[in-house]
């Protein structure tokens, strides 16, 4: 499924609007160049969750938690040079029914990926603003959940 975003704002709505489909132990794993809107959409997810701060990629810590509900943890795995840096600081454990888990830079831990996540790739389109947003379901639970938006946008496009 692709969803095109025209701006910042766009882009965060579509974050807001995945992370209604989320729970507790779910994972998203985002790809996509420098600049391509992936914190900006974690941040429209942190404010559906109810985070009235703003946010910012973790680069150096690898991981933001956001005290959400559910719990909010903002991987930016930018910066390392080995999965194994990711194993350290306990990912097994943040995949352990922890809260929402969202990966920037997940194509760099490929190794280590759980079986089941949603998979989002941004492209920059030809103007300035514009954003492509692929999305992906990878096993059952993603899957139906791509579903579900697919409905949901039929529905909203219907509507006008
Ligand atoms: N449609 C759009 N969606 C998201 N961001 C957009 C859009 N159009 C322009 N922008 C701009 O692009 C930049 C996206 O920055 P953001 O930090 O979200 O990217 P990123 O993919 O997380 O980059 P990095 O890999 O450095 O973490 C922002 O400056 C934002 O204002
Ligand atoms: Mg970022």
């Amino acid at each position: 499924m692709n969803i095109l975003s025209e701006s910042d704002k766009n882009t965060q709505a579509l974050g807001q609007t995945l992370a209604g489909f989320l729970k507790t132990g779910d994972v998203v794993c985002l790809i996509g160049d420098l600049g391509s809107g992936k914190t900006a959409l974690v941040s429209g997810m942190a404010q559906a969750l109810g985070l009235k701060d703003s946010i910012s990629s973790p680069t150096f810590t690898l991981v933001n938690e956001y005290d959400t509900d559910p719990k909010l943890l903002h991987f930016d795995v930018y910066r390392i040079n080995d999965p194994e840096e990711i194993l350290m600081i306990g990912w097994e454990e943040y995949l352990d029914n922890q809260g929402i888990v969202v990966v920037e830079w997940a194509d760099l831990i490929q190794e280590i990926l759980p079986p089941a996540y949603l998979e989002i790739h941004v492209t920059k389109g030809e103007q300035t603003n514009l954003r492509i947003f692929h999305l992906k379901g990878i096993g059952e639970r993603y899957e139906a959940i791509l579903e579900e938006l697919e409905n949901l946008s039929l529905k909203k496009e219907g509507s006008h």
